[in-house]
């Protein structure tokens, strides 16, 4: 029988993003400023499945747990016409450089860019329910916390996408304590309460319906 062979090859993901059709020049643009600066982002190919589950779910308002560079943030936009987003980071250089860009080139989408922390944000929030999509990608170790007032706070059916559930491969790590891969470790226990769908592109989104 033929040996099995892996597709994930030395530089597999560069190849990858090379196949991915960037809407705008912009985009690149993002990607070039995220990597110059050492700012991570979402990665290309998720970032092109959460545009495509933005497409299929079609939501009306959209929550976000992590701005940086704005880069998740342009691909939900340019998923559908007059979104309304916002979107919360408590770095403050970045929000306003993500905020330019973002509503030049949307100027027809209803933005909010709040700087402040997120847990502080979701703990005093009384219009969580206003949302209908809620894409998390702050620190993992925040994760539950935020996962828990969602599930308090959201209407049913309220959809979730959380990145990094891959956590760069630490999630199958047996014997860690690290808070991040504990906290990514507990979504993963918790997510087996729900019907999820697991998307294996970049370092793992995982979308759910509550
Ligand atoms: C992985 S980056 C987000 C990347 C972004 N979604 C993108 O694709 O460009 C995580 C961001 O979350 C922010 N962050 C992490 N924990 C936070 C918290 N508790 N409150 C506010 N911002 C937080 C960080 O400042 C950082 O900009």
């Amino acid at each position: 029988m033929k040996e099995f062979q892996s597709i994930y090859k030395e530089n597999f993901e560069e190849q990858i993003n090379s196949l991915i059709k960037r809407p705008s020049p912009i985009f690149y643009e993002m990607e070039e400023y995220g990597k110059q600066n050492k700012i991570p982002f979402l990665s290309i190919a998720s970032a092109q499945c959460l545009n495509y589950i933005i497409k299929s779910e079609n939501p009306n308002s959209i929550l976000e747990l992590g701005t940086g560079i704005g880069y998740s943030t342009i691909w939900m936009l340019e998923a559908k016409k007059n979104l309304v987003l916002t979107t919360i980071d408590r770095n403050e250089k970045e929000i306003i450089h993500a905020k330019k860009i973002l509503t030049v080139n949307y100027p027809d989408a209803k933005l909010q860019f709040l700087n402040q922390d997120i847990l502080e944000y979701l703990r005093k929030a009384e219009n969580l329910f206003e949302f209908d999509f809620i894409f998390i990608d702050h620190d993992k170790v925040d994760y539950p916390e935020a996962f828990e007032i969602c599930k308090k706070k959201c209407k049913p059916k309220t959809i979730l996408v959380f990145d990094n559930m891959i956590w760069h491969g630490r999630i199958f790590l047996e014997n860690t304590n690290k808070p991040s891969d504990l906290a990514i470790k507990k979504i993963w226990s918790e997510l087996q309460n729900y019907e999820y769908e697991f998307f294996s592109s970049g370092d793992g989104l995982v979308k759910i319906r509550l």
